[in-house]
């Protein structure tokens, strides 16, 4: 093991629904992928033992990692103790440091509400666990908007450096929006034509046909904007039009997603229509009468050399009719030569779930020769992801070994939560539409010209 290399992971929130979610799973990939030998501490207060643990991260991994590797598990289950107490106690903490024994370079994974956050990391720094080479893992959204960002980082900033502060966004773990970059920078065919010149506009569309889940207490007072526009969709909006970096290292890289978050203008109640799925105000959790968005609609400008004059448009949804991130750029018409025949537009596609795409849609003469053209594909590649290493295997590796490359720097969270504050604190209708549909009929006041492309994972 390096000696950037970190020598024990910790996770708060161990009986919690994410650990039960998605870390359990991840802790079992990464044992079997050899990425993980080191003691993992899981820490929560719901008065359980080791025992009770190891249920539990039996129970996750059927129900949510695939199944049990019995000889993972096994050595998992070596892996794994267990610390039960409440956050504010220094108790809880000292025999978190008895356990760590050795181990002086942990990593923390915060995987709790950002309201703990203050407390548990100054027991953390009180109890000794917060030596140099330590680090600090946290979920979004990170606040919950600029103020509380900046409050949040001062907290973090107190006890770890920057450079040991990890903000997971789990979406620059999925394969296919990290591929974006390098399909966009290792084609010479793409490059050439991604730029204002040919691009008309560019739509990122995530679409969910379910709805809250049961997560209303979570979600209410987050919505759709806070929960995946401002932290996913940004992200994916800052691949595709980042510049390429002067080098490969995470600094480098991160200094461009920047740089595309600071060519944005902050976005007015006009670039936003907001929705809320009928039936939602009867979801455990919700407040009565909540005016919390399931659904929006925004319209970016990125204005800088490149993208000037290039709308971005985003939709993000539950409850819509199908279940599908997908990112379209539209190029613009040739001049028309044939009479009666317009072109369509030709298209860059990205499909990042349920599958992975990337494709060219092209105008080739339609079968039967009538002159009007038809819509062709090239496939560039297609991957049904089942042998894919899941986006929380890949970050908590990649945390773990020190990599900050796919983790959101301080300035980006501050730079998108600048982007999206005003909108957040104007008070804009939320339109009413039925499950199922795309959302409320009001978007189309958000729409580009040529319409909303609706993702169809079927075809
Ligand atoms: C989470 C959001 O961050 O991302 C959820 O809180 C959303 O509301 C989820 O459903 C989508 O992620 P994935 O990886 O399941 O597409």
């Amino acid at each position: 093991m390096s000696d950037t290399h970190s020598d024990a992971l910790v996770f708060f929130g161990a009986t919690g629904d994410l650990a039960h979610k998605k870390v359990f799973p991840a802790l079992q990939a990464m044992v079997k992928r050899g990425t993980l030998n080191v003691p993992v501490i899981g820490v929560a207060k719901a008065g359980w033992g080791i025992e009770q643990l190891r249920a539990r991260a039996r129970d996750s991994l059927e129900k949510h990692g695939g199944g049990v590797d019995e000889a993972a598990f096994a050595k998992l289950t070596t892996l794994l103790s267990y610390v039960d107490g409440d956050y504010s106690a220094p108790s809880t903490f000292s025999a978190l440091r008895k356990l760590l024994g050795e181990a002086h370079r942990p990593a923390h994974y915060l995987a709790i509400p950002p309201s703990l956050f203050g407390k548990v990391v100054e027991q953390l720094a009180h109890a000794g666990c917060t030596e140099v080479g330590s680090r600090v893992v946290v979920e979004k959204p990170f606040g919950r908007d600029l103020q509380s960002a900046r409050d949040l980082n001062a907290i973090l900033l107190e006890s770890f450096d920057e450079e040991h502060i990890f903000r997971i966004d789990h979406y620059l773990g999925k394969r296919p929006v990290h591929n974006m970059v390098f399909f966009r920078f290792t084609n010479a065919l793409l490059e050439a034509f991604w730029n204002r010149d040919y691009i008309k506009s560019v739509q990122i569309t995530m679409a969910e046909n379910f709805g809250i889940q049961g997560r209303g207490a979570f979600y209410d007072p987050v919505g759709a904007v806070r929960d995946v526009v401002q932290n996913h969709l940004f992200q994916v909006l800052a691949n595709l039009a980042m510049e390429p970096p002067a080098r490969t290292d995470s600094e480098s890289i991160r200094d461009e997603k920047v740089k595309v978050l600071k060519a944005i203008p902050e976005l007015t109640t006009s670039g936003l229509v907001r929705g809320q799925f009928r039936g939602y105000l009867n979801e455990p959790g919700v407040a009565a009468g909540s005016k919390t968005e399931t659904f929006a609609a925004l319209r970016l400008a990125v204005d800088n050399w490149r993208w000037q004059g290039v709308p971005f448009y985003i939709r993000a949804g539950k409850s819509l009719p199908v279940t599908c991130t997908e990112v379209v750029a539209h190029l613009r018409r040739p001049p028309a030569v044939y009479p009666g025949c317009t072109p369509q537009h030709d298209y860059f596609r990205f499909r990042i779930s349920p599958q992975t795409e990337m494709a060219i849609g092209l105008n080739v003469m339609d079968e039967a020769e009538l002159g009007v053209g038809q819509t062709n594909e090239l496939l560039a590649s297609r991957h049904e992801g089942a042998n894919e290493m899941d986006a929380y295997e890949r970050v908590l590796t990649d945390a773990m070994a020190g990599d900050r490359t796919l983790f959101a720097r301080e300035d980006y969270v501050e730079e998108a939560w600048r982007i999206v504050d005003p909108v957040l604190k104007a008070d804009t209708p939320v339109y009413p539409y039925e499950p199922g549909t795309w959302g409320p009929s009001e978007a189309d006041r958000v729409a580009p010209p040529e319409g909303w492309y609706d993702p169809d994972p079927s075809a």
